[in-house]
């Protein structure tokens, strides 16, 4: 099979599933507004954030980055991927079982477990492709050609162990407890899916892009090799930061808020790395198009989510925030700004790389980041505010849910709103993906092709 094959499987399945996800955010974020949108059955309100939620994890960020990282890690290793077939094969099963869990869901076929909801067996056949995804990597790693392993290796390699472990608690395990107990692996799993899933796969790919687009030598070897080992050991005891005044021991509490600090430590070694290299590299390429613009962009979101990720874990200020709008805004400013970001830029790069032809046009690319950016803005500041209104209503038990849904209404206009924007900017990202797959090149620039075997 061509090289390449298995990534590009991955990353166009993944860019057109995006589209198909946004659609139900934002109808979600529309029944807000007008409850009765929609008001048939198999579209409510629940099953459809399901729908955006799972698909908009599983059906894109994940093979997004699963997709890059196939094609980045042969280019790090000077060899090629170990087997495209099982590559692709990989692909079909993963995706099969996407779709068929979302299914499941409209017809019922679902999990008490938040982002974990998709059904049996898809939820196992998700696990096996992780599985031969794992396999893929690992085979290629032993058959490389350079001796010393760069940082993206360490991540791509720390995830495909971790994200086995995140799933089948998530999946299996959840399955065979009850009660707080349940609640609590459901946390650890939800807390992980974003700490040892999307962190690391993320840092993999930005690492390898930032210094090869800005064409600079990383900053510092050494402080990439402190993060990465203090993500590995402090992140598995942070989920409980999500329980705080329920119902968990007040020992598992404190220990999630202690570790939840001591995340700022990976945090930081990772953004001192990510922007020491954007401040070495010339002025030039720092900007020079999309694939940086939305490097920078992910790394300040990236930045900003990881100043409020330990913030929130201060007892005092998690009983305003925990459990609302507030939540769904950090989700969003994680998931969204910084992870979709880096994972648009690695579609940018990747894609003109495997059709071996310049992006189809640079300054739409150009333009998908600004109005992105400009509209994740007031997106997630109007979730953030929201949840401090809700937070602070809650605190007396006589305002029922509803009620604060009426005071927080223009908030949600708002939300919707900058939503669309951020369909708009998707509508320009999945055009210039296609255009460029297709061979429709741009002629104004040139890129230098760089295939190694
Ligand atoms: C790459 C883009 C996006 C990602 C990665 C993403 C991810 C997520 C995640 C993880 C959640 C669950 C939050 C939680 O933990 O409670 C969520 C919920 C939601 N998202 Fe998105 N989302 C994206 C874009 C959008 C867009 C563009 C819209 C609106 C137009 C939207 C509307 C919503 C709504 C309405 C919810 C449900 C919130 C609730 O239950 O109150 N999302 N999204
Ligand atoms: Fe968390």
């Amino acid at each position: 099979m061509k090289q390449d094959t298995a990534a590009k499987t991955m990353i166009t399945t993944a860019v057109v599933f995006m589209g198909f996800a946004l659609a139900f955010g934002l109808l979600v974020a529309l029944k807000y507004i007008y409850p009765n949108i929609g008001n048939i059955e198999y579209l409510s309100a629940p099953r459809m954030r399901m729908w955006h939620t799972n698909s908009i994890l599983y059906g894109w960020l994940l093979p997004a980055q699963m997709g890059i990282l196939l094609y980045v890690i042969p280019r790090i290793l000077h060899t090629k991927l170990f087997s495209e077939t099982l590559g692709v094969v990989t692909g079909l099963i993963y995706f099969g079982s996407i779709i068929a869990g979302l299914i499941g869901i409209l017809l019922g076929n679902v999990k008490n477990i938040e982002y974990g909801e998709i059904g049996s067996p898809y939820d196992y056949l998700v696990i096996l492709s992780w599985v031969l995804f794992g396999i893929n990597i690992i085979a290629t790693i032993l058959k490389r050609k350079v001796k010393y392993l760069y940082v993206s290796v360490w991540y791509a390699l720390g995830s495909v162990i971790w994200t086995f472990f995140v799933m089948v608690t998530g999946h299996i395990f959840t399955q065979m407890v009850a009660g707080v107990n349940q609640a609590n692996l459901n946390w650890f799993y939800v807390h992980n899916v974003v700490g040892l899933i999307f962190t690391p796969l993320g840092v993999a790919g930005a690492y390898y892009l930032i210094p090869k687009e800005l064409n600079t030598p990383i900053y510092s070897h050494k402080l990439s090799m402190i993060g990465f080992w203090v993500i590995s050991f402090v992140y598995v005891w942070t989920g409980a930061h999500h329980m705080m005044a329920g119902p968990s021991p007040d020992w598992l509490e404190t220990v999630a808020s202690v570790f939840s600090f001591s995340l700022l430590i990976p945090v930081i070694a990772v953004i001192t790395n990510f922007l020491g290299t954007f401040a070495t590299a010339s002025k030039q390429n720092r900007f020079k198009g999309p694939v940086t613009k939305f490097l920078m962009g992910g790394t300040i979101y990236y930045l900003l989510t990881c100043i409020q990720g330990p913030m929130q874990a201060i007892p005092a200020l998690n009983v305003i925030i925990s459990k609302n709008d507030w939540i769904v805004g950090h989700a969003h400013m994680a998931l969204l700004g910084a992870f979709s970001f880096f994972a648009i830029a690695g579609v940018y790069y990747v894609i003109p790389k495997i059709a071996g032809r310049p992006l189809y046009n640079t300054k739409l690319a150009d333009q998908s980041f600004w109005i992105m950016l400009i509209a994740s803005v007031p997106f997630f500041s109007s979730l953030f505010i929201s949840g401090v209104i809700q937070g602070n209503m809650w605190l007396d038990p006589e305002n029922t849910f509803v009620q604060t849904l009426m005071v927080t209404k223009k908030w949600h206009v708002i939300r919707a709103l900058s939503g669309a924007f951020i369909i708009y900017a998707y509508s320009l990202f999945v055009h210039i993906v296609i255009m460029t797959l297709i061979g429709k090149g741009d002629m104004n620039q040139e890129i230098t092709e760089e295939v190694s075997s």
